[in-house]
């Protein structure tokens, strides 16, 4: 019978691999090691994670000879490291990443969906359990059929002064006005066509974990989104409607009732299009212990 070791198909090109120890050093699971014949060998393991390999592939990444491939999967194939001026680009993303709440009624291409998927694969997880479901609904019909019965049952229920846990008199009000300009016609989704929902089965002791891969896939795939020139919106309210108020548009999502769904990402191409980043003045407190005044708000 194969071993869960064979599983893993760790395999070194001895013609290239130069016994440096980046892969051994590198591991998340601490099952590599220097052979008798000095180049890195696999040791036994009981089972993936903890007591074994963490299938975090920093082995077939490290490499500086492209000599290790691991899972089949060929170092050839993988992307290169970002170029030098890739710092500059991120801030330019993030301070360009604007909330988009007007988009443009029209379907994204599939492709362009399937490249920013196959990015958000290797957004991190702890202990890379990598357990965190996707649902996109990429049909905006789709996305206006659990709109129009949220929808009803959200108003139905505000009739009767009934909110999310959140929200009250005031904010429903304050929601209702935005439909007019700034959420156009639609202050649960803001008309995005399609949604995004990381979730995950949030039990026992790694329940926090959990709750955090799907925040962490929510941020990443926003910001890829972003830069493949899409519009997003991370949005809280419409999943406390989906889940207090409107089961039957909460069904609709086809996601297990004790999945996390806190966050919807709502996204498309936006209508409008911003000329410049924003200059958001920092108001956290940012705790440095080279900091004189160590604690204290410190503007730089
Ligand atoms: C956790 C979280 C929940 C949010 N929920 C909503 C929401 O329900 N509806 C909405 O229109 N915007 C929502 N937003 C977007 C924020 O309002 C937005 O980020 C903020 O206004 C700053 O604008 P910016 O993203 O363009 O910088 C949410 C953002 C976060 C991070």
């Amino acid at each position: 019978m194969e071993s869960i070791k064979d599983r893993c198909k760790f395999v070194v090109d001895k013609s290239k691999c130069i016994k440096c120890g980046k892969c051994i050093n590198v591991c998340s699971g601490m099952v590599l090691q220097f052979g008798k014949d000095g180049y890195p060998e696999m040791k036994d393991f009981e089972r993936f994670g903890w007591r074994g390999c963490w299938r975090c592939e920093h082995c077939l990444a490290v490499c500086p000879k492209g000599a290790i491939s691991i899972f089949g999967k060929k170092p050839e194939d993988s992307l290169p490291p970002p170029n030098d001026n890739m710092g500059e680009q991120m801030s330019r993303l993030l301070v360009n990443r604007r909330s988009c709440r007007r988009y443009l009624d029209k379907n994204v291409e599939p492709q362009i969906i399937d490249k920013i998927l196959k990015a958000l694969e290797s957004a991190p997880t702890g202990g890379n359990s990598c357990n965190v479901e996707y649902t996109i609904i990429d049909d905006k019909d789709r996305v206006k059929a659990i709109r129009d019965i949220a929808y009803q049952d959200m108003e139905e229920q505000a009739k009767k002064h009934i909110y999310t846990s959140s929200f009250s008199d005031f904010y429903y009000k304050k929601m209702k006005e935005s439909e007019k300009t700034v959420r156009n016609g639609d202050l649960l989704f803001c008309g995005a066509p399609h949604l995004f929902i990381a979730h995950e089965k949030c039990v026992g002791k790694w329940a926090d974990d959990s709750r955090v891969n799907c925040d962490v896939a929510t941020t990443h795939f926003e910001l890829i989104a972003n830069s493949y020139g899409l519009g997003t919106i991370i949005m809280s309210y419409p999943a406390e409607v989906l889940n207090e108020l409107s089961p039957k548009a909460r069904e609709m999502l086809n996601i297990p009732k004790d999945h996390y769904t806190k966050l919807i990402v709502g996204f498309g191409y936006p209508e409008i299009k911003y000329a410049r980043g924003v200059q958001k003045t920092r108001k956290q407190k940012i705790h440095r212990y080279t900091d004189k005044n160590y604690g204290q708000l410190r503007l730089d």
